[in-house]
């Protein structure tokens, strides 16, 4: 399909770069005390948040439904 490269690759790289920066999201959050009141909803939303993402990232991963993904191997080899 043209242009299925690209969108495709964009997805791949994209849904590791967003693990990336939630990180460090929840890092500045962490550090700047805004998971304190006013903004505790905030925070316990924002949690429900990365877990969506990160199911999304589990449930995601495993479409494609290669050999890499049966075995969860990143190695690149081709195993038996
Ligand atoms: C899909 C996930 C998320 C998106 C799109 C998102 C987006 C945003 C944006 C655009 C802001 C305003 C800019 C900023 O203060 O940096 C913000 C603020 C905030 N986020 Fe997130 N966030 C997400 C996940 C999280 C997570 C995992 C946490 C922590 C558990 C969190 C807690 C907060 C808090 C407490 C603020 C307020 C910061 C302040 O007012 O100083 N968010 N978020
Ligand atoms: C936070 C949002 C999302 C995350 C973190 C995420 C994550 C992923 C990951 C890691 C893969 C495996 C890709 C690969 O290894 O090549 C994937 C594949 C896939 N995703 Fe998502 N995804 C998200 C949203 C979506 C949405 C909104 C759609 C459709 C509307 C979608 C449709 C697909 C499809 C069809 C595949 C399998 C085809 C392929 O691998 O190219 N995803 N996703």
């Amino acid at each position: 399909m043209a242009g299925g490269w690209l969108l495709r690759g964009l997805h791949h790289y994209t849904a590791q770069v967003m693990t990336v920066l939630l990180a460090l999201h929840l890092m500045q959050v962490v550090i700047d005390g805004a998971y304190k009141a006013p903004r505790r909803s905030h925070f316990w939303f924002g949690l429900i948040l990365l877990q969506l993402v990160l199911a999304l990232s589990l449930t995601g991963y495993l479409l494609p439904w290669d050999p890499k993904r049966f075995l969860g191997d990143e190695s690149g080899h081709e195993h038996t």
